[in-house]
């Protein structure tokens, strides 16, 4: 029997700490508010940031949306963000990726405060990863924190196991190598150029997939003998229905787990990042 990695129970459990930790807040006179700044209207993006919205509504935070202009200047851009770092009520901040063209020169990931940065992206936060911290009282990138609570939750070993991580992404390839690395797993880290995919994913014990191609793990990437665990970072659309990385029908009778689509790491990503918003509000009264 396959076991579904699904988020709900995980998300279940955390909403109930996050709302106490959100209530002692209020009562402390700091209200969470979480800033999501969105430049154009990305459909993606805005299905997105609704899930954070009701998610933060779940715990009784504050969520507010900044939709700026696609056209908007690299300069009045900068002095928006800026304006978000230097008002404290704002006790989080999200710029969602991706930006536009104009901006994309910007070193995005370094315009947030760091007692702000609840993405986890800025150089400040992700040091304790090089640094090989495995505390949970940093403000860690959210989908790679997500992955690992999955896992554990799941009761799945790390230590010791050989992960194939797929992809090299700011967001989650690099940081998550680094995770999985501190948390003793033996990680490789495959990408676009990798040779030969399907001899690292055949002798893996865990495979987590975080390119953003649809169908691109199938049964050809898997030894059923091995009992691998499929992680399925993506979000695709494919025939106008939302799909991960993974051939899902395919690759799931020859595995020991695997993580659904919708339903696993999404979930994950988005109680990760009202966790870190928490934390932040926590650092800050
Ligand atoms: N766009 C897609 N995923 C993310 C994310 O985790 N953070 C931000 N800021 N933008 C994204």
């Amino acid at each position: 029997m396959t076991t579904l990695l699904k988020a709900q129970p995980v998300v279940d459990q955390k909403i109930a700490d996050l709302t106490k930790r959100c209530q002692s807040l209020i009562q402390k006179g700091k209200r969470p508010l979480m800033k999501v700044v969105l430049v154009g209207n990305n459909p993606a993006s805005l299905t997105y940031i609704r899930n954070k919205k009701k998610m933060c509504e779940t715990i009784g935070a504050e969520f507010e949306l900044d939709q700026l202009d696609s056209s908007i200047s690299k300069t009045d851009f900068l002095a928006h963000v800026e304006k978000l770092n230097q008002n404290p009520k704002v006790t989080g901040i999200i710029i969602q990726l991706p930006v536009s063209n104009e901006l994309k020169s910007l070193r995005i990931s370094q315009l947030v405060t760091p007692e702000k940065d609840i993405d986890g992206f800025h150089g400040h936060n992700t040091q304790w990863l090089y640094e090989g911290s495995i505390q949970t009282n940093h403000l860690l990138p959210c989908t790679p924190k997500g992955i690992v609570e999955l896992l554990d939750y799941y009761q799945i070993p790390l230590k010791g196991k050989h992960a194939v991580v797929i992809g090299r992404s700011l967001i989650v390839g690099k940081p998550l190598s680094m995770l999985l690395s501190n948390r003793n797993a033996t990680v490789t880290l495959a990408h676009s150029k990798t040779e030969n995919l399907a001899d690292l994913t055949k002798i893996a014990d865990i495979i987590i997939s975080a390119v953003g191609k649809a169908e691109l793990i199938t049964a050809k990437h898997i030894n059923p003998a091995k009992k691998t665990v499929v992680v399925d970072v993506g979000m695709n659309t494919l025939h106008d229905k939302l799909v991960g990385d993974v051939k899902f029908d395919e690759v799931s009778p020859l595995v020991a787990a695997i993580s659904p689509v919708p339903g696993g790491v999404g979930p994950m990503t988005v109680i990760s990042l009202i966790e870190n918003l928490i934390l932040a509000s926590e650092k800050q009264s």
